[in-house]
């Protein structure tokens, strides 16, 4: 990896920021980025398994197989979370660990897969963290994606008998159950752009994921749901916040409203409105996909889905600036994989839509700095969404790779990083002050992981992985999130 000096902090307002009592400070991770032990106690292989075998995929040929060791790590994991003083703890279960053949019923369980999950939380608890599962975070079996993936309507029900599964083993101690990471990735990047895991490239097919993905969110809600009436249940989408390079041409302004619909509200009409977007599906319509399409949706459906949820989960690193003329050079996946193979686009319908750069600074992921649109966001989401229905917003993830620079001890003094910790809390705490109710922020990531299809390249964490030894150092900008975590506020 090249090094970069890292760039001083352009600092803050100067004013302590206290955030509201009760206030989540969470770090988050997934199973498939940290856990490793990728053949072990009868876990098989997830599609992320496979896809890393694909020549090209990942950069450098990097796969899962070990990743940070944490499966046999997370007691000094979950004791490192303790000693920075982060409260909440996002993780992810793997379905490839604990339904690992893809087969109905219960002699499809791998109790030894649910027993790691159960030492986890046990861990968690025993530190007074928080945890925060996730049920879906990319890693489909490979048995299910052999029968068609998320492009098969039956991976939605058996989604649903693996939530139920999780929730048997877990319900007991865990309160919090997110079902989706992310469809967006999981749909269009993964069976459209063929970047992602399984690497297909169709629309139809992302379009199909993209429902049944929204279909098991529904369908694990109502399980849940009626196992733990009490519990706070949610999904996460990663959302962002679209604007014509220039407002006062019409086409850009279409152009920033196709990537709307096709990123934010594809997926959030649906959960809070129980509707797909009317503009959405004329311009699928316009390419001759809707009537496919619509094929999938079966009546009853929406109810599914829009079944009422506790909590809306915002992953948010950067907003798009759009226009139908093109830039040069034209960005169209925004650093989600290196371009080592041939890919299409991950939107359905978004020809003729260029992204153009704003000149904001970026991180090493090339995404643009912009703080003041996860205000934007949290404020929208709140008023047009969540807000109208009760419902609480918690920022999931958040964070930013840079090019660390590690000293002879490990250590990371990544003042760039802890200046977009900085500006993106003070952003949340905007939002607050503008009426949006976040109850919680989970910074992304609390350890160095795989980055999907840039493997270890890039460094997202607040904690350094030295992934010769598995040690971990804590950054700079772990040190000043923990004292964040524990006062519960900003310093000037
Ligand atoms: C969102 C995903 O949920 C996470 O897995 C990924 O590592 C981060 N974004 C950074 O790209």
């Amino acid at each position: 990896m090249t090094s970069v000096t890292p760039t001083p902090a352009p600092s803050t307002t100067g004013t302590p920021l206290v955030f509201p009592e009760g206030f989540v400070w969470g770090a988050a991770t997934a199973a498939f980025q940290i856990e490793g032990a990728a053949r072990e106690d009868g876990r098989k292989d997830s599609i992320w398994d496979t896809f890393c075998r694909v020549p090209g995929a990942v950069l450098d040929g990097h796969t899962g197989d070990v990743a940070c060791d944490h499966y046999h790590r997370y007691a000094d994991d979950t004791r490192l979370m303790q000693d920075l003083g982060i409260g909440a703890y996002r993780f992810s279960s793997s379905w490839a660990r604990v339904r690992p053949d893809g087969v109905a019923g219960p002699a499809g369980v791998n109790q030894k897969g649910l027993d790691f999950y159960s030492r986890l939380v046990d861990s968690l608890l025993e530190r007074d963290i928080l945890p925060w599962i996730t049920l879906y975070h990319w890693d489909l079996p490979q048995a299910l994606e052999d029968q068609g993936g998320w492009a098969n309507r039956d991976t939605a029900y058996l989604f649903a008998e693996y939530a139920v599964t999780m929730h048997e083993a877990l319900g007991d101690r865990v309160g919090v159950w997110t079902t989706l990471n992310e469809p967006w990735c999981s749909s269009f990047l993964s069976y459209t752009a063929g970047v992602h895991a399984p690497g297909r490239q169709s629309r139809p097919d992302g379009l199909a994921a993209a429902h049944h993905l929204l279909l098991g969110h529904g369908l694990a809600t109502q399980e849940l749901r009626a196992r733990a009436p009490e519990a706070n249940l949610g999904l996460t989408l990663n959302l962002t916040v679209a604007e014509p390079v220039d407002p006062t041409n019409p086409d850009d302004v279409d152009a920033a409203r196709r990537i709307d619909a096709q990123f934010n509200r594809v997926f959030a009409d649906p959960v809070f409105h129980g509707a797909y977007p009317v503009d959405l599906l004329q311009d699928l319509d316009d390419l001759g996909l809707a009537e496919g399409f619509l094929e999938h949706v079966h009546d009853g459906d929406l109810e599914i889905i829009s079944t009422p949820i506790d909590t809306l989960g915002v992953n948010y690193y950067h907003g798009e600036s759009v226009s139908k003329t093109p830039a040069a050079p034209t960005e169209e996946l925004h650093g989600d994989a290196p371009v080592t193979r041939e890919t299409s686009a991950p939107w359905p319908a978004a020809d003729g839509v260029y992204w153009h750069p704003t000149g904001a600074p970026v991180t090493d992921m090339d995404w643009e700095i912009q703080p003041e649109l996860l205000t934007r966001l949290l404020v929208r989401m709140h008023e047009e969404y969540t807000g109208p229905k009760g419902m609480r917003l918690y920022v999931t993830e958040n964070g930013c790779a840079y090019d660390d620079v590690a000293g002879p001890d490990e250590q990371v003094d990544d003042q760039d990083r802890l200046s977009f910790y900085d500006q993106h809390l003070r952003a949340t705490h905007a939002a607050i002050a503008q009426g949006a109710d976040v109850a919680g922020y989970f910074a992304w990531s609390l350890l160095d992981n795989f980055e999907w299809a840039w493997g270890y390249n890039k460094r997202f964490g607040i904690v350094r992985v030295n992934y010769e030894t598995q040690e971990r150092t804590v950054k700079a900008s772990g040190a000043w999130y923990g004292e964040v975590a524990s006062t519960n506020t900003v310093p000037p």
